[in-house]
């Protein structure tokens, strides 16, 4: 069955004359829609559970640049939250949780069955979603990777080498793997939940998946991602999945089978051409361009818009920025890499 959506027929292997488009934290800061509605909200969190300004806001970048799939607004934290931890975001700084040390603190998180009762919310966001969205505008759930959401729940806030979630992970290995093994069944669940709430496709966020060296990236990053995906296709077998291990580098080359992944979706550490000729053969890529053409725009965004095109003219791909845009970037920018992409 082939369906007319772009961004569905880029996922199950076909390559298109022109690649579909969407953009990652396409929601967000540098539209001055979102600060409206955002203060009108509150807080961040307050926003991610109203399920109505959630769709809205999910809504403002497909209203004005008409992307080939929109992304539900949420955070990978609300799982944790949904755990028990505690959840809460400093102004200019970033998320703060309640912190996992031992295993009074594993102890402490609630049983995975009853991540509901905070998440329904963000499953009715999707149901929203599913009837506002234009026909042909591709609705994405997501999780983030257990490896990353342990992390922010092991140091309690983002940390530029998460070397807490390393010492926890080598002093204490029975709470890490505990820990690691409720994630990867929270994530299952939840991601279940988003799927039968619309989800069409559903992204595993691993921001963090680049400081795993040696053994540990299979072992934290890969392993937990097959896992997820493995269930969610005995379950919806027609729905894709997207893995994004961030910082992964070479070792991009050969993920689609490794984790059973529709899409490898790339950071900007790695070239378009490199992955063209060592991940793009496994199947769908999403990628690449870096993040700051979005503030700098100009020539150097044209060109550098062209280039990831060209490199991955010839097989699937679904064009997408390296990581988030950033709250700095402007609005206009983005309709030029948009304009190069699907004029030429
Ligand atoms: O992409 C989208 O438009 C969908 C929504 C989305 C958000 N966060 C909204 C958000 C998605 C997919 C995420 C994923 C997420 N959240 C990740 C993985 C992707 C990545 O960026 O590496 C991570 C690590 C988080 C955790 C998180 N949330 C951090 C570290 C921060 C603070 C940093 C920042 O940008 O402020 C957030 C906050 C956050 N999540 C914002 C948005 C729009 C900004 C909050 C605000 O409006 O003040």
């Amino acid at each position: 069955m082939t369906s007319q959506k772009t961004i569905l027929r880029a996922l199950a292997g076909e390559t298109l004359p022109t690649p579909p488009i969407w953009m990652m934290r396409q929601a967000g800061r540098y539209l001055p829609e979102y600060k409206a509605t955002r203060a009108q909200a509150g807080d961040f969190l307050s926003l991610c559970y109203n399920s109505e300004l959630a769709a809205e806001v999910t809504l403002q970048p497909i209203r004005r640049y008409g992307f080939d799939a929109a992304i539900m607004f949420a955070d990978i934290l609300l799982l944790p939250q949904a755990l028990g931890a505690d959840l809460w975001f400093v102004t200019g700084e970033g998320p703060r949780l309640s912190t996992i040390t031992d295993q009074s603190g594993l102890d402490k998180l609630k049983p995975v069955d009853e991540i509901d009762a905070v998440l329904s919310p963000v499953y009715e966001t999707l149901r929203i979603l599913r009837r506002e969205l234009p026909s042909d505008t591709t609705l994405i759930g997501f999780a983030g990777a257990p490896w990353t959401v342990a992390t922010y729940m092991i140091a309690g806030q983002g940390t530029p080498d998460q070397a807490p979630a390393h010492a926890l992970k080598a002093s204490d290995p029975a709470v890490f793997d505990a820990l690691m093994a409720t994630l990867t069944t929270g994530t299952i669940a939840y991601l279940s939940r988003q799927i039968e709430a619309g989800a069409e496709v559903v992204k595993i966020f691993d921001s963090w998946a680049g400081s795993l060296q040696g053994d540990d990236f299979a072992k934290y990053a890969v392993e937990p991602a097959r896992q997820i995906a493995a269930a969610l296709k005995a379950k919806y077998p027609h729905v894709p999945v997207i893995a994004f291990p961030r910082g992964a580098g070479e070792k991009y080359a050969g993920l689609h089978a490794a984790i059973g992944a529709d899409c490898i979706a790339l950071d900007d550490g790695v070239t378009p051409e490199w992955a063209a000729a060592h991940v793009q053969p496994g199947g769908c890529v999403q990628g690449n361009l870096a993040s700051r053409h979005m503030v700098t725009g100009g020539d150097d965004l044209v060109r550098e818009t062209r280039r990831v095109v060209d490199a991955f003219a010839h097989g699937p791909h679904i064009f997408n920025l390296g990581h988030g845009i950033t709250p700095d970037a402007h609005p206009d920018n983005v309709q030029l890499m948009i304009d190069t992409v699907r004029g030429g």
